[in-house]
């Protein structure tokens, strides 16, 4: 059974398309996978639809996040921000090469599946085989009453409402904030302090402002677009909290520009990709002011010293060191959060590209919104 949102009423309400419209509508969306749920008395969250008390979830020894595509991405953050914050053994791997591999199913391991529409074929496989075997397997979904939402044992809508565009926009971003939801449950019940808890419900409270804020500067980033569209062959760089961005940030560009774009760990690139970097080569360069700060603008001189053209996409008040770089600025959010706002600006570069170069944004060529066959 597919569940389909009603979308007779949901145009592009002026914008020109409809993932402009998605784009636009993040503040909103995350206003509303926030509500309701954030708990300032005891500094959590209040998760009713997982359906487990906290003495269930305290018995949890690993999390282990299946989805596809973009949904997959998310659950790399989400996995580091699980791991980072309840200190609980988490990663993520793609619900289409689980459900191949014969994979041991642990009693003491939370499995997560997370996906927009809730009928990925090879998502809702590996729940079902999941559940199968006795694994305990909760949703992070976005369409209500979906199969995928059906089949698990219980989870956190996403209320980012109906995306039509095939490049996700603002289901990817609810999804980061759904796992960042569920982190903070996870690590209150377990060693996280009031203090870091409030620390936490305050950025993420900020969030529809910042993500306003960034919107703000469209302009400069079809600018800095125009500078890309053009190269055959493009270079995403993260590293930790920034890689997950870095793969989506490719995974967007490619979907709807067809340009080649490749994601690399920053602390990679030595040990081969750095061959390619060259004039005809940009790169966009993922850069949080974070612990990891140094590190990663000494890679922006390997860049430039090689004569690649840069992106770097920054918080506000960094201080680069190098001159030739396109910068674009997000504001500051808690460290853990940092994907979040870093994964905006993207989303604004790969649909001016493709905008550029006259592509049909909404339904990419090759591309279904959502998999639901073999
Ligand atoms: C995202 O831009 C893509 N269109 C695609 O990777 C998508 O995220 C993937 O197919 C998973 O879809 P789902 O979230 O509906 O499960």
């Amino acid at each position: 059974v597919t569940v389909d949102w009603d979308t007779s009423d949901y145009g592009t309400d002026g914008h020109r398309h409809f993932m402009h419209k998605e784009i636009a509508e993040q503040p909103d969306a995350v206003r509303r996978v926030l509500k309701g749920r954030l708990d300032e008395r005891f500094q959590t969250v209040r998760l009713g639809g997982l359906e487990m008390d906290a003495r269930e979830m305290r018995e949890f020894r690993r999390v282990k996040i299946l989805g596809c595509g973009s949904a997959y991405y998310a659950g790399q953050a989400g996995a580091q921000f699980i791991e980072e914050l309840a200190r609980i053994p988490a990663d993520a791997e793609p619900a289409s090469e689980f459900r191949y591999r014969n994979p041991v199913i642990e009693k003491d391991t939370l499995y997560v599946a997370v996906s927009q529409s809730g009928e990925t074929y090879d998502t809702l496989v590996a729940v079902q085989e999941l559940k199968r075997k006795g694994g305990r397997v909760i949703g992070l979904v976005n369409a209500v009453g979906s199969s995928i939402a059906r089949e698990c044992d219980g989870g956190v809508y996403l209320h980012a409402g109906p995306e039509v565009a095939v490049a996700s926009t603002k289901a990817l971003t609810n999804m980061m904030v759904g796992f960042a939801l569920l982190g903070l449950h996870l690590g209150r019940i377990r060693d996280v302090s009031p203090a870091d808890g409030r620390r936490l419900l305050q950025a993420l409270t900020a969030l529809p402002e910042q993500i306003e804020t960034i919107l703000a500067d469209e302009e400069q980033l079809a600018a800095v677009a125009k500078t890309l569209a053009q190269a055959p062959s493009l270079f995403f760089v993260g590293r930790t909290r920034g890689f997950p961005v870095a793969r989506e940030g490719a995974q967007k560009f490619k979907e709807i520009s067809y340009r080649h774009a490749e994601a690399y760990q920053t602390s990679e690139l030595k040990h081969g990709p750095l061959a390619l970097v060259g004039p005809d080569l940009p790169t966009v360069a993922i850069v949080p002011d974070d612990e990891l700060l140094d590190r990663n603008l000494g890679a922006l001189q390997e860049i430039t010293a090689r004569s690649g053209p840069l992106v770097v996409v920054t918080h506000d008040g960094v201080d680069l060191g190098v001159t030739s770089a396109h910068v674009v600025a997000v504001p500051k959010s808690e460290p853990e959060l940092d994907p979040l706002l870093l994964t905006i600006p993207l989303q604004l570069l790969a649909y001016h590209a493709a905008l550029l170069l006259g592509h049909d944004v909404d339904k990419p060529r090759n591309l279904a919104k959502s998999v639901t066959v073999e």
